[in-house]
């Protein structure tokens, strides 16, 4: 029993504010499964990352029960002590997130400043928490079970499980080799997803300034978050599943729009094609040549004038670059421009001017125009925390939507700068208010791609199509993501698998590598390996640094053409299948790129895997990532499997060797399963398709099938249309449960293993078996 007195506590609503001496704390219920943890530290301003309020009208009571409160949902059981100890339960009475009560061990790494100063002669670097305390400026230490494993954390480093490493959230380009020893990225996602003795459950620290993960490292019996300011501003999400933990963290922090159909599509990039019409040209000339299908070529920035945003080189596009996008859109071929933050400071360029009349660049203390040098050499930085400058944004983006092109890539916005880091008092502001960079920077590519976002939106009456390289949590609403400057290494197609699943539990759904590796030279195995291990990634984008090694599909000759051609169109077929998990991640978050243990939380096999995974419930894929290697083993989880290739069946719970020459992905789909089967084209149409097939795997299966224009806002206005296919042994029936899209399929097939029944549409809506 603890000696000290047990707060007084008042309560508003379903928020209650615990009284304690120095501080009150609050716990608020948003929604059974999702309690909020706040503690002011001074800290004013909304979130970034949360819009709305998210409070759901929730039973839950609040007792004092011996030396502590019990805060009871129908999902979550709260305990408050007087020494300010919270532990979470879930309602069977298991722990999921408890305080821990020792004290932290800092790690002892054996070392002194005098030898620091001997290590670091070499050029090695010693790591911060080596040589002083890393307990920020507050801490939040939860206990650590001897079976617990932690995911999530957006794009970071390393493996799917990230205990035992430890990470920041401050968001940075380093172009370096990205690998496990890294702890930070282009993103700061603070979310982390457990399983604590098999239970799931999330926490979300909704804090912009500079924090920390330890997640186990310094010591197995505890993980940490510290952060260096802000107020303490932590979720509790709960969940019967880690896929439910998914669920309610993308309701707080929203969920990834309903992508145009086309953007799912194959996309070609380099630095470098885009200087001139000709560049560009022949790369288009070479898809159709060598029959790749493909439906964007993005423009890097070397179409600006002296990279300078929001302008065009037009002297090497024949005077005139809307033309030739138009032209390529009428090849099938769309144009996702580039756009940095960094304005050239060039009183003579329009952008630059009217951001200074304005007052819309951040500044130094002193009120000056804050300068550091990015591509275009001396640039002014927009302060996108004011509403106004987002709005000056999203209008600048007319220039890009007035030549039509089809979407915007947003890159630099960590913020990005050549001549050192943005000192952390420059002044930026956060909505109307004056803060500085310290608070504002993980968010600038944030409220960047909800500026980008929003101007496209105006614009062009679509689904805006933003990539950004910086994010916070949150940025999922706006703007599909890319990890950044990988390598063309093998560790880097490693790396691939866990980090776009962990960004998937992360809320970022849309998400993709750059295939073949930015930086660094390619080769023509580690190519012909990447675009099977990526072609289910949501974003399918080749992108490769100027001045490495080409690597278009053609680049190395054969086999690798023939094997990348195979995939591009196995791609195309899977379309509708990756649309309809779209289609159902905007209602419920789960991402298109699952690790095995967000299908599987119960199976402790599926807990480490980091060279598998899903595409939605039921396909599975084990690609090589390793060179010269021809066979590996993979886990099948439990029921039976079907080899995509040859239909030979498997038993789950084992761990089978599959033969993976070059030209194989192993590709699995759980029995009883349907996939619906787009038909071969070089991209993806805008005009409604008039028929579809559905490939039945095993021999009873349900599938609920989406299908809108695939392009505008209509659908939300009911404009959609929704099959089911029902297979039972020889039973097989096909129903339009939603007919609000005028163009329902004329023709639908249902390829059984033996054979193939034939639907037609008729006046009254319904198919009939021909
Ligand atoms: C950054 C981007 C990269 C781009 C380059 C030039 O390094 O991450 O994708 O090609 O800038 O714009």
């Amino acid at each position: 029993m603890s000696k000290t007195k047990l707060p007084n506590y008042e309560q508003h609503g379903q928020t209650i504010t615990f009284d304690y001496s120095n501080h009150q704390l609050q716990l608020t219920v948003l929604t059974p499964e999702i309690v909020r943890v706040f503690e002011y530290r001074g800290n004013d301003g909304s979130s970034y990352a949360i819009e709305g309020s998210k409070e759901q009208k929730t039973d839950f009571t609040i007792k004092q029960i011996d030396d502590h409160y019990e805060l009871r949902t129908s999902a979550l059981t709260i305990k408050l002590d007087a020494g300010q100890h919270l532990d979470v339960y879930d309602q069977k009475g298991n722990p999921l997130v408890t305080d821990y009560r020792g004290k932290r061990q800092l790690l002892n790494k054996g070392i002194d400043k005098v030898h620091e100063r001997l290590v670091k002669a070499e050029g090695h670097s010693v790591s911060e928490s080596t040589v002083k305390s890393d307990s920020g400026y507050y801490q939040i230490v939860k206990s650590l079970a001897a079976d617990e494993q932690l995911y999530g954390l957006g794009d970071k480093t390393g493996y799917l499980n990230k205990r035992g490493y430890e990470y920041d959230n401050w968001n940075v380009d380093n172009p370096n080799p990205q690998l496990e020893n890294f702890t930070k990225l282009y993103k700061s996602i603070p979310v982390m997803l457990g399983l604590k003795n098999g239970r799931p459950y999330g926490l979300f620290f909704d804090n912009t300034y500079k924090s920390h993960f330890d997640m186990g490292k310094e010591n197995s019996n505890y993980y940490f978050y510290t952060a260096v300011d802000g107020n303490i501003d932590y979720y509790v999400l709960g969940g019967r599943s880690l896929k439910d933990v998914v669920t309610n963290y993308t309701y707080l922090t929203g969920r990834v729009p309903l992508p145009q159909k086309w953007t799912l599509g194959y996309q070609q990039s380099r630095w470098g094609y885009s200087a001139s019409q000709k560049e560009v040209q022949d790369i288009v000339d070479g898809l159709k040549k060598y029959d790749l299908p493909c439906d964007a070529i993005h423009f890097d920035v070397d179409y600006m004038r002296g990279y300078r945003v929001f302008t065009w080189n037009k002297d090497n596009y024949n005077g005139n670059p809307k033309k030739f996008v138009s032209d390529l859109k009428n090849q099938g071929i769309k144009v996702v421009p580039i756009i940095d933050p960094g304005v050239k400071k060039d009183p003579e360029y329009q952008t630059y001017a009217s951001g200074i009349k304005n007052g819309y660049f951040v500044t130094s203390p002193d009120g000056k125009v804050y300068i550091n040098k990015v591509w275009p050499g001396d640039s002014a930085f927009p302060d996108f925390g004011n509403p106004k400058v987002r709005q000056w944004w999203a209008n600048n983006n007319k220039f890009l939507t007035d030549m039509e092109v089809s979407g915007v890539w947003i890159d630099m916005n960590e913020p990005a700068s050549f001549e050192g880091q943005i000192p952390d008092n420059i002044i930026f502001s956060d909505e109307n208010k004056k803060s500085t960079h310290k608070k504002m920077h993980n968010v600038y590519g944030h409220n960047m791609a909800r500026a980008t976002y929003a101007g496209l939106k105006k614009q062009q009456d679509k689904r805006p199509f933003v990539i950004t390289r910086a994010a916070y949590a949150g940025t999922q609403k706006y703007s599909t993501i890319w990890t950044g400057d990988n390598r063309s290494i093998w560790p880097h197609i490693q790396m691939m698998i866990p980090q776009l699943c962990n960004l998937g539990m992360s809320g970022f759904s849309f998400v993709g590598t750059d295939i073949g590796g930015f930086a660094s030279d390619t080769t023509s195995e580690l190519l012909t390996r990447w675009i099977e291990a990526a072609i289910f990634s949501p974003l399918l984008r080749n992108h490769s640094a100027m001045g490495t090694r080409h690597q278009e599909p053609w680049s190395f000759g054969e086999p690798t053409l023939s094997i990348y051609r195979k995939y591009l169109k196995l791609r195309y077929h899977f379309i509708p299948y990756l649309y309809d998990l779209f289609a159902q991640e905007s209602k419920n978050g789960l991402p298109i790129m699952r690790p095995l243990v967000l299908n599987y939380d119960n199976d402790p096999r599926t807990r480490e895997i980091n060279d598998e995974f899903m595409v939605g419930d039921n396909v599975l894929v084990a690609p090589i990532v390793e060179p010269s290697q021809a066979k590996r083993l993979v886990y099948l989880p439990e029921g039976q499997w079907i080899d995509f290739w040859n239909n030979r069946e498997y038993e789950g719970q084992q761990d089978i060797v599959m033969d993976a020459p070059l030209d194989k992905l192993p590709l699995f789909i759980k029995k009883n399963t349907i996939l619906p089967w787009g038909k071969s084209v070089d991209h993806v149409s805008e005009k409604a398709d008039q028929e579809i097939t559905f490939k039945v795997f095993g021999d009873h299966a349900d599938y609920q099938h989406y299908q809108d224009d695939g392009t505008d806002f209509n659908y939300q206005d009911g404009e959609f249309n929704q099959y089911r296919i029902a297979v039972d042994g020889d039973n097989v029936n096909v129903q339009l449960k939603h007919h609000g899209f005028k163009s329902a399929y004329e023709k639908i097939t249902v390829e059984l293993p033996d054979g193939k029944n034939i639907f037609k549409l008729y006046n009254n809506g319904k198919y009939q078996d021909q």
